[in-house]
This record gives C-alpha cells, sequence and structure tokens, in this order.
C-alpha cells in the first residue's frame, strides 16, 4: 500500500515537529534517583548560604532596569500576521527583506539551476543548496570584513517537497517502510551544510560569488574525521569503518557555533530518527540507543534510509564484522568542526564534547583565552551543558588551537530554587559515573552523557534550544521552546515553572566572576513567552506569559548582535488553538535591562525562522525562513515553497535593530 505524503499536506511537517518532542528521558526508570537525590540534597545547602552574594547583584539589575535609559530597540514593531494565506516576510518600515539563498540554488560551479518541479536528480542536489536551513554563521574575510565573506549554513533536514510526486514511502514486512533509491540519494544530498562566498558589490547590493573555490556542500554522506577520545575506540567501529576513523556525514544539523579561530560547529541534534534497532531486548540494555530513543522495530522514524543504506540499519548482527551497524548511531550527536576557509578541510567530530541531541555550540571566551561552549539537549526533560576545554584559546597559534575541543571537561547544569546553580561535572569516577552504574569508564560517559547527566543529578529542562551569551557582560540566555508533559514524569520546579508549558521560556544565567569555567552561577527568568489574559477570562493560568511588549511563543533561536540586543527566533505550532492570535512564526529584539521585546519579523505561513547572523558592523543580517508551507519566496500562490536565506538591511545603511 502507498504511504506517501504530499508535500502539500501540512500533517507531514507537523508529524516531523512531533518526533523531535518524544519524552525520552527515562531517569525514574534507571534507579539512579537516589544518587542524584542526595547530591541535590548536599548542594542545596551550599546554594542557600550564597544568597547573600546574590542579593545585591538582583537589586543591581533592577535598579538598572529602572534608570531612564534610552532603549535600543529603535524600530517600529510589525503585527502579528494571523492570516492562514499569509505567504511573505514582513519586517520594520525602513528595512527590506531579500530572499538570498533558497533550497535548490547553486552552489558549486557547474551545478543545475532549481527546477521548479522538484526534477533536479540527486547528482544536481550534491552541488544545490540543501534544505531546511538552519543555523549559519559569516565568517568576515580580514580585509574587508563588512564587504565580503563566507557564509555557512545548516540544511537541518528535508521536506516532501524535495521530490516531485512528495516522499514515497511502500509498506514492506514486518512494518518496515520501503523507499526508492533515488529519493534516498537525494535525502542525502539535501542534508548537511552550504558554505557560499558572498560579497557586496559596486552597487552595495549583497551577491553570492558563484564561481568561488570556496563554495562546498557537506551532505549526509561526506568523510569526517573522529577526533578526541573516541576517536579509534571499539565503540565506534563498524563493518563499514573497522578503523573507527571516519564516519559518513553529518545529520540534522540545527543550530551551531563559531569559534574564536574562526571554525564553524555544526551540531548534530535529532539524529536518533534517522536509525532503527529491530532487536527489542539488544535495545533496551544499550543505553546508547534507547536513552537516545533510536528508532525500535520495523523503519527508522524519519524517511527509512537504511532500506537503501545499510548503515542506518543499528540491528545487531553477530554474523557481520563488529556487529553490523551497530555503533552507527554512537558516530552521531556531535559538535562537527568545520573549517569554512579551506575548501579540502575535513570535517572532525568532536568527541571531547560528548554525544547529545545537540542544538548549538556557543562560543564564550574572556579577556585572557579562557573559554566554554555551551549546549542545550532539545528534547523534553533534557539539560544545559557546557564543556570548558583544557587549555586557553591563543590569539594568532592556529598551531595550539586546532585541536583546543579535544580535551576538556564537560558539565550539565543544575538549577535550584534559590537563584543559584552549579555545573556538574560529567567525569569518571564522581558518584553515580561507576562502573555499577553503567560507566565503565570516560567512553561511555561521553557516549551516553545524557544517562551521565541524568545520574549526576542535572535538572530536566524544558527543551532547551539555543544559548547566547551578551557580548560585554557574558550573561548567558537559553531559549526554553516548550514543553507540553511538564508537570507529568517531571515537575514543575522554579527553572521550569509552568505545567503542560506550551509557549516557553527564556533563562538566563551569569557565571561567577564573569568567568566561562566557572562552576557555579545565578540565574533568573528572562520572560515566560505566552497570551496576556482576556477580559472574560478565558485564558488558563499555565498559557499566560509576562512579556513586556509583543507577543510570542516557542522561543528557539536565540542570538545578541554586537550591540547587546537579544534577537528571539520562534519555533511555534501555527496550527494550536493557543497560537492564533501570535500567528505565523516570527523575529523578536529584546532589551536585556528593560525586558522589552518588540517584534521584528513575521514570516510565511508554515514557516520556522530560525538561524541569525550578521556582518560584524550589524548593517546586514540574515535569517532563516525555514520549510514556508505555501509558497513562499515565489510568493505567487503556486510554486513550490523553498527554505531560504532573507538578506535584512536597512534603506539608509543603518545598524539592523537601531
Ligand atoms: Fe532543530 Fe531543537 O530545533
Ligand atoms: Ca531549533
Ligand atoms: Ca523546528
Ligand atoms: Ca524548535
Amino acid at each position: 500500500s502507498e504511504l506517501s505524503m504530499s508535500w502539500q499536506n501540512p500533517e507531514f511537517h507537523r508529524q516531523l515537529e512531533a518526533v523531535d518532542d518524544h519524552s525520552i528521558n527515562p531517569t525514574d526508570k534507571q534507579g539512579l534517583g537516589d544518587i542524584a537525590l542526595s547530591r541535590r540534597t548536599l548542594l542545596k545547602g551550599l546554594g542557600a548560604a550564597s544568597l547573600a552574594t546574590l542579593l545585591p547583584s538582583l537589586l543591581s539589575a533592577c535598579s538598572a532596569s529602572k534608570s531612564p535609559q534610552a532603549s535600543l530597540l529603535g524600530f517600529q514593531s510589525v503585527a502579528a500576521q494571523t492570516s492562514s494565506t499569509f505567504d511573505s516576510v514582513v519586517v520594520p518600515a525602513g528595512y527590506q527583506a531579500t530572499p538570498f539563498f533558497s533550497w535548490g540554488d547553486a552552489v558549486l560551479p557547474g551545478a543545475s539551476d532549481w527546477h521548479s518541479d522538484a526534477s533536479n536528480s540527486w547528482e544536481d542536489q550534491q552541488m544545490q543548496a540543501g534544505d531546511n536551513h538552519d543555523g549559519m554563521h559569516y565568517f568576515p574575510f580580514a580585509d574587508q570584513p563588512n564587504e565580503h565573506g563566507l557564509l555557512v549554513v545548516n540544511h537541518e533536514y528535508v521536506n516532501p517537497t524535495l521530490h516531485p510526486e512528495g516522499m514515497q514511502f511502500t509498506a514492506g514486512p514486518d512494518n518496515r517502510r520501503e523507499r526508492p533509491a533515488e529519493q534516498v540519494h537525494k535525502e542525502i544530498a539535501a542534508h548537511g551544510l552550504s558554505i557560499i562566498e558572498i560579497r557586496r558589490n559596486a552597487n552595495g547590493q549583497w551577491q553570492r560569488v558563484a564561481d568561488s573555490p570556496f563554495n562546498r556542500r557537506i551532505t549526509a554522506s561526506t568523510p569526517m574525521a573522529v577526533s578526541g577520545p573516541l576517536a579509534a575506540h571499539p565503540t565506534m567501529r563498524t563493518e563499514s569503518d573497522p578503523t573507527g576513523l571516519e564516519i559518513l556525514g553529518t545529520i540534522n544539523n540545527c543550530s551551531m557555533g563559531a569559534t574564536p579561530w574562526q571554525t564553524y560547529l555544526a551540531c548534530e541534534e535529532n539524529f536518533h530518527n534517522y536509525f532503527v534497532n529491530r532487536d527489542e531486548a539488544d535495545y533496551d540494555a544499550r543505553p546508547t540507543h534507547k536513552r537516545y530513543g533510536i528508532g525500535l522495530g520495523g523503519s527508522s522514524r524519519y524517511y527509512a534510509w537504511e532500506a537503501i543504506e545499510p548503515r542506518f540499519n543499528a540491528t545487531p548482527d553477530a554474523s557481520r564484522p563488529y556487529q553490523g551497524h551497530v555503533n552507527e548511531p554512537n558516530r552521531f550527536g556531535w559538535v562537527v568542526e568545520v573549517d569554512p576557509f579551506d575548501p579540502d578541510h575535513t570535517p572532525r567530530k568532536r568527541t571531547a564534547m560528548g554525544r547529545l541531541g545537540r542544538e548549538c555550540a556557543t562560543c564564550v571566551i574572556d579577556d585572557n583565552g579562557h573559554m566554554a561552549v555551551y549546549s542545550g539537549d532539545d528534547a523534553r526533560g533534557e539539560y544545559v551543558y557546557k564543556f570548558v576545554p583544557q587549555q586557553p584559546y591563543r590569539a594568532g597559534d592556529s598551531a595550539h588551537n586546532r585541536d583546543l575541543l579535544d580535551a576538556g571537561t564537560l558539565y550539565a547544569a543544575q538549577f535550584d530554587a534559590d537563584g543559584r546553580g552549579r555545573w556538574l561535572p560529567l567525569r569518571w569516577g564522581e558518584p553515580g559515573l561507576t562502573p555499577e552504574n553503567g560507566f565503565a569508564d570516560q567512553h561511555a560517559v561521553l557516549l551516553n552523557a545524557r544517562g551521565a547527566a541524568d545520574a549526576v543529578g542535572a535538572t530536566p529542562m524544558d527543551r532547551p534550544e539555543w544559548v547566547a551569551s551578551h557580548p560585554t557582560t557574558r550573561e548567558m540566555y537559553v531559549s526554553l521552546t516548550n514543553n507540553t508533559e511538564r508537570g507529568k514524569a517531571d515537575p514543575t520546579d522554579a527553572a521550569n515553572p509552568r505545567e503542560q508549558n506550551v509557549h516557553g521560556q527564556i533563562l538566563r544565567w551569569r557565571e561567577d566572576d564573569a568567568d566561562p569555567r566557572a562552576t557555579e552561577f545565578e540565574w533568573d527568568l528572562f520572560v515566560l513567552a505566552g497570551e496576556r489574559q482576556k477580559a472574560d477570562n478565558s485564558i488558563p493560568s499555565h498559557r499566560l506569559g509576562n512579556i513586556n511588549g509583543d507577543l510570542f511563543s516557542s522561543p528557539d533561536g536565540l542570538a545578541f548582535d554586537p550591540d547587546g540586543r537579544l534577537w528571539i527566533l520562534t519555533d511555534a505550532d501555527e496550527q494550536a488553538p493557543y497560537t492564533a492570535d501570535i500567528g505565523c512564526n516570527q523575529m523578536l529584539c529584546a532589551d536585556p535591562l528593560s525586558r522589552e521585546i518588540r517584534r521584528f519579523l513575521v514570516g510565511p505561513r508554515g514557516a520556522e525562522i530560525t538561524g541569525i547572523t550578521w556582518t560584524p558592523d550589524a548593517r546586514a543580517m540574515w535569517v532563516n525562513v525555514q520549510h514556508p508551507g505555501i509558497s513562499y519566496p515565489a510568493s505567487d500562490g503556486k510554486t513550490r515553497p523553498r527554505s531560504t536565506t532573507v538578506l535584512i538591511t536597512r534603506e539608509d545603511g543603518g545598524v539592523i535593530g537601531s
């Protein structure tokens, strides 16, 4: 029977959103609750003792917000778009938003044009922009930083629009889904990253450089190296790669990071949806599958690539070397470092940073080169992490910096009710991280970082997405996008205060002494997203937010511009009744001191707004429109929609948002 889903079927997008929503944190079922509790109790005492240090800074934050400072926000907010047929991008008066780089656009010299009926072959797709643009970063060239750079764009996953006939699945035996090979190859080619050279021409217009030697596609089949503690480790070896040193491809690259040494960190988020293990007993005994929610039985959740590419079938096969591909899922969930300025660079998976459903890798550095890389693990009840490299960054010393991310300490965050918090080291031998609990050594801790964070008592969060760092204070912000199951397996707490949390919140913290290596911090909730009460009192309390300004739901993308404006990009379910007044997904801008939030951009119906980057002078900004639902960017009501990077500039050439 035919299980095809058409690209016109919005239910398909909804299902893809829903699968990254599954709660798979089995903390309560692992018998580690006692360890977590005792540690938490012990540390609570410490937290209370330092309340005295917290109060003065809270008071100073309050007085700062009351002082009559000029607002950082210098634009007129745009209205919410609640029409089901809205199909463009709106920005404030005085600004322009121009489609700049869409799925199917040529990347490599000689690439085919995009065919509007999606008839490009998979070989064409390897040379064109991938689908579902997500995190991205502009890397300036030193001599003309505001006129010339490389734009690196993640392609998180693929839509049924990729194929002329939609995505085809046929039912096979044992609940398996079969796939046409051409479609699978095209889907693999539409994942990964694009690297494109861009520059302002003599008329001041930004353009893509068509024949640039820097232009590159990295896909779900590009060879990558493994570095750090798990390089060549037995748990990384497969029938196809007996060395454990070469992995084909990167998948589900959601958000990202950029290092001070000008490399890109692509993050592998919902990799579990690409694998299946059909052996239930093995699955239950294998935390690197079960704790990460790899598919069980039948087919992988998203695309059933295993029907064509055997390495996505992670069922152990005792008759094959290395049991076939049972270790293949261990080779995903990493930070992948890419040097965009070296077109021959082999991307490296940095295993010292741990294996997560990794949303982002936000790099923060202080004046002494001390560094931390912050990540959210975006699933219900998962954690906020940071990685502190063993060595500081040294400006200009590329030999020293090149492998900085191969050694360091991974931590998970614990948020206490009193506004203090701490970083719990995921270091083998710590209480809970011992052989009795399934952690034979540090390799096991890194491979099952989620399980390690369970064991040490990290705080289960409402789906941590992007982390942003204030450019001067280094105050940190994380978007907790939503968690409709809050109050069930995970009770509400101070950091995740609403049951059935459909709108999400933004939490912020300050490391002690603003030191990225600190092991303690103070935190507060910056904003609860959501609705305002109506005259008839019809909004239930769990949906009420405390936004000072324009309404939004489900913050996801989060980034600071060089002046300290906080930009918030949303990924709400537009079909949910509780988003009727909030409308299409959008980008807003917040003043961190006054907490005023203004809506800057609204995207087309069906899209998530994600991915944000600037030139160093913040006079050009790029934002991604991911999976628009109608016909954007053609916006003619009939052309197949395409994920698109949008260029935003001011008509007077000024700083965006000021
Ligand atoms: Fe791909 Fe958590 O967003
Ligand atoms: Ca995201
Ligand atoms: Ca999304
Ligand atoms: Ca999201």
